[in-house]
């Protein structure tokens, strides 16, 4: 293992010291969410106690807190992804949110009938069902980059199934489910040399785990959910490039976002960002995020992602000298943090029942992504996704649990 302060890294999350079914807790459903660290838990009571307040709305110092920490934080996050503009990082609610926004925002506007929008098969619901919405709405073809047997992306059919009339390219940077790392530098190229078309990152499983840079990926749109990168729920990012967003209309409207509204004329907006956030913002969840990416940036997420990588290797290397008749999905591809399988032919749900007695907590089911399920012909899949905190211990714990579970089903 590379030197990495493990120790002092689970120190910092209190809920990795409390019990499940009387087992230590082995929390290994990070891809759905992760745990918070005390700095990101003590900035929520201590923002409530001290400076609570509406965020660019009053002219009193604790509102003008409020508008400070919202205008930093969008600073700090325009740098660890590293936007060339502060402007380009708007809050939404999550990746859900942020999909939902650019498909009514941008797409139903500059997506007509006669042109198409590619996605791949192994995506969650929240990038295929915005794209079947507005496909069915404006008639346009949506076509799904085909899978191989092992769950990665076929990419020798990309270049076939982009055109002229491809709009956008939506894609997931890692899957939710098999952890396999799509080569987005490389589908980035095809899709610019072949075409005008826009493309989307669905950064939810990616962003907590790799190095994000996106003037270097030249992506046009990058999307991802605090909650999985040690936030709180309810905040996210989306990342628009500024000449982009700029064609763009809101697509909420509500207080906070105009210029002039008149009973007889056409509503005039303010300027980017903030033209795009309607509402009273969630002023104490964007301080969390801007703390969790401080946090991850006094660990660094190159160091994160080694460590993690050397976890998820030992982790697989293990689980395939035990005699436990799995199916592992994914495994060899070039992957991060999380572990598809299921044992045997057993149910997910009983598997991750039985795991959960030996304080093992994994996720169980379709992951919202049954056209994946399909193109592995099973109804659903154990999950164990690991996080920069998690040890070997819970992965031994994982292990053990599973071992149990075996004799059971074989008793
Ligand atoms: C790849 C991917 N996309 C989108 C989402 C949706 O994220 P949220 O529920 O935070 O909106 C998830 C959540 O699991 C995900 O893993």
């Amino acid at each position: 293992m590379i030197l990495y302060p493990i120790k002092k890294i689970r120190l910092d999350f209190p809920i990795l010291s409390t019990l499940m079914n009387s087992y230590p807790l082995a929390y290994l459903d990070n891809a759905a969410t992760t745990q918070k660290p005390n700095i990101v838990i003590d900035s929520q009571s201590y923002y409530y106690k001290n400076e609570c307040s509406a965020a660019h709305r009053s002219v009193h110092s604790l509102s003008s807190i409020s508008t400070n920490h919202i205008e930093t934080v969008r600073t700090y996050i325009a740098k660890f992804i590293n936007t060339s503009i502060p402007e380009e990082i708007i809050f939404v609610k999550g990746v859900t949110d942020a999909i939902n926004f650019i498909a009514n925002s941008w797409g139903r506007n500059f997506i007509n009938y006669g042109d198409n929008i590619l996605i791949s098969a192994m995506e969650h619901h929240a990038n295929i069902l915005p794209w079947q919405n507005l496909a069915k709405e404006k008639k346009i073809e949506l076509n799904y980059i085909p899978l191989l047997p092992d769950g990665s992306l076929n990419l020798s059919k990309l270049s076939e199934l982009i055109n002229r009339r491809t709009k956008l390219l939506s894609i997931s940077h890692i899957s939710n489910v098999l952890g396999i790392i799509n080569p987005l530098t490389e589908i980035i190229d095809i899709v610019r040399t072949k075409s005008n078309a826009r493309i989307l990152i669905d950064g939810a499983q990616g962003i907590a785990h790799q190095k994000v840079d996106v003037q270097k990926l030249d992506c046009d749109f990058y999307v991802f959910s605090g909650h999985k990168i040690y936030a709180t729920y309810g905040v996210g990012i989306m990342y628009g490039k500024y000449e982009l967003l700029n064609t763009m209309d809101p697509w909420v409207v509500g207080g906070g976002i105009v210029k002039n509204v008149s009973l007889t004329q056409e509503p005039t907006f303010v300027d980017i960002p903030w033209k795009f956030e309607p509402g009273s913002p969630d002023v104490s969840g964007i301080v969390a995020l801007g703390n969790a990416v401080k946090y991850i940036n006094t660990i660094g997420i190159k160091n994160i992602y080694n460590y993690e990588n050397q976890l998820i290797s030992y982790a697989i290397n293990t689980l395939k000298q035990q005699n436990l008749h799995l199916t592992l999905y994914g495994s060899d591809c070039n992957k991060s943090s999380i572990i598809a399988f299921n044992l045997k032919s057993y149910d997910s749900y009983d598997v991750g029942m039985l795991l959960n007695q030996y304080g093992v907590a994994i996720r169980t089911g379709h992951h919202c992504a049954i056209p994946l399920m399909n193109h592995f012909q099973v109804p659903g899949m154990c999950r164990a996704s690991i996080a920069m905190y998690t040890n070997k211990d819970d992965i031994d714990q994982f292990i053990h649990g599973l071992n149990q579970i075996k004799h059971l089903f074989h008793a």
